[in-house]
């Protein structure tokens, strides 16, 4: 087989697209939205090999074949089984396989087992997203008002879920090739920071305020932004800048991964039993630091965003700095100031960029542009606060009622999106959350510090 023919999947739908003739101008445009989103998921698949699309390399990881079929399901289960009259599945089965963990929608194959399924193909994975997609075409373009009303805020969520899963197929790959001592190259990418001088970072001063934080209802979001509510803030600090590698490698030099005083106890545990002494994917060859990207293996570059640590890390390196990381409504607060802009997964680097080059990119821009820089973009940043629900949320009845709230234990917010994330799917007030202990994602720091 050629290199899975994701393209060749493309082809296909966009020739049915020349036929199509949609009836409103409501149906070309959700139809546009939803092929956009779909095709740029076959995107990020070129240059894949049929091999790299199974391997799951620890049970947070999921085979990009999986991510390619489970995406499809959510249209399948939640649109087409809902609202196309007489549609029956053509392979039932995959709604086993390909549920992840919606409990009213049936029961599920165990996530820590996806590697091991070698059937469906990649080629008919793509086959069953094509097939897919050509269902939602004919059901939207026969579609009346009233329906459409019902299946928009539907598709939508489907169309930002597929954004999540392109960032963790994204994130996923990257662990998957992190395994082999190939390294393989999933992108290649210039590196351009060479002798730009980074810029020590300095703390932006905010005043105590009473702040209305949750999304104010215009436009998508998820049900985890809101409601919208007031919270006092304390007057804090916030950094003006990530903490970069080099910044970090002090931390690592000052044994900070061996000294408990600076970690949370659970921290401290997990330090121990995994014997973490650097970020994931950082390794150390004849007294240097190098981490693996994905544009190979590469020496850590000191001015770049630390990304790949957990919490823990990112508790224990504020404490170390003598600082602390923000709460999430400290950070929507400053957020609330900065344009959303930035490296993000359009930019195509697939890696945060260095804080010397955006500094001396904005040197010439307005103040108010650059108070906060790489707020949005490069590295998720992990908050202090617990993922937990706003005041008077309730998660809505039903399956999609599973999307958010049965998360809300045990996890922490984190904000302003990656190198990996769409810029069309962050917004000021978007909560992403992940256990204490995770790595994998792009994630990072930014330091807060209370009135000195
Ligand atoms: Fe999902």
């Amino acid at each position: 087989m050629s290199p899975v023919s994701a393209e060749a999947a493309t082809d296909t739908v966009a020739a049915k697209r020349a036929y199509f003739h949609p009836g409103s101008g409501r149906v070309e445009r959700l139809l546009a939205h939803f092929h956009q989103i779909r095709d740029f998921t076959n995107s990020l698949c070129a240059g894949l090999e049929p091999e790299d699309y199974v391997v799951q390399s620890i049970p947070d990881v999921s085979p990009t074949k999986w991510h390619l079929a489970h995406t499809t399901w959510f249209f399948e289960t939640f649109i087409l089984k809902k609202f196309s009259p007489g549609y029956r599945a053509e392979i039932p089965e995959y709604a086993y396989l390909f549920n992840s963990y919606y409990n009213a929608a049936g029961d599920m194959h165990r996530r820590d087992l996806r590697g091991l399924i070698s059937r469906p193909t990649v080629r008919e994975a793509q086959r069953y997203r094509a097939s897919i997609d050509s269902h939602i075409d004919n059901l939207l373009s026969g579609a009346d008002e009233k329906l459409l009303d019902e299946i928009e805020p539907i598709l939508v969520l489907g169309i930002h879920h597929e954004q999540q899963h392109q960032e963790l197929l994204i994130t996923d790959i990257k662990h998957v090739f992190a395994q082999n001592p190939l390294y393989p190259v999933f992108r290649e990418r210039k590196t351009d920071g060479a002798g730009v001088k980074t810029i020590p970072m300095h703390f932006l001063d905010f005043e105590e305020t009473v702040i209305a934080i949750g999304h104010d209802g215009r436009g998508f979001a998820y049900d985890n932004e809101g409601p919208r509510h007031r919270t006092l803030l304390r007057p804090f600090s916030l950094a003006s800048r990530p903490v970069t590698n080099g910044e970090y490698m002090a931390f690592i030099e000052d044994d900070g991964y061996l000294r408990p005083e600076f970690w949370l106890s659970l921290g401290w545990m997990t330090v121990n039993e995994q014997r973490w002494q650097a970020p994931l994917y950082w390794a150390n060859h004849e007294r240097a630091w190098w981490n693996f990207t994905l544009s190979g293996f590469r020496p850590v570059d000191e001015s770049e965003p630390v990304t790949h640590v957990s919490y823990f890390e990112a508790d224990a390196y504020a404490n170390w700095a003598g600082a602390r990381l923000p709460t999430e409504f400290e950070w929507e607060r400053a957020a609330l100031d900065c344009p959303i802009e930035g490296n993000f997964v359009e930019s195509e680097s697939f890696h945060p960029v260095s804080v010397a080059v955006v500094s001396a990119a904005l040197a010439d821009k307005p103040l108010q542009n650059r108070r906060l820089d790489q707020i949005f973009g490069d590295v998720w940043e992990w908050t202090r606060s617990a993922y937990s629900p706003y005041p008077g949320y309730r998660a809505v009845p039903g399956a999609l009622g599973e999307y958010n709230g049965k998360f809300m234990c045990n996890q922490y917010v984190l904000r302003g999106g990656s190198c990996a994330t769409s810029r069309s799917h962050i917004r000021r007030t978007y909560r992403n959350f992940f256990q204490p202990e995770k790595r994998w994602q792009f994630t990072g720091i930014r330091l807060a510090r209370d009135p000195q």
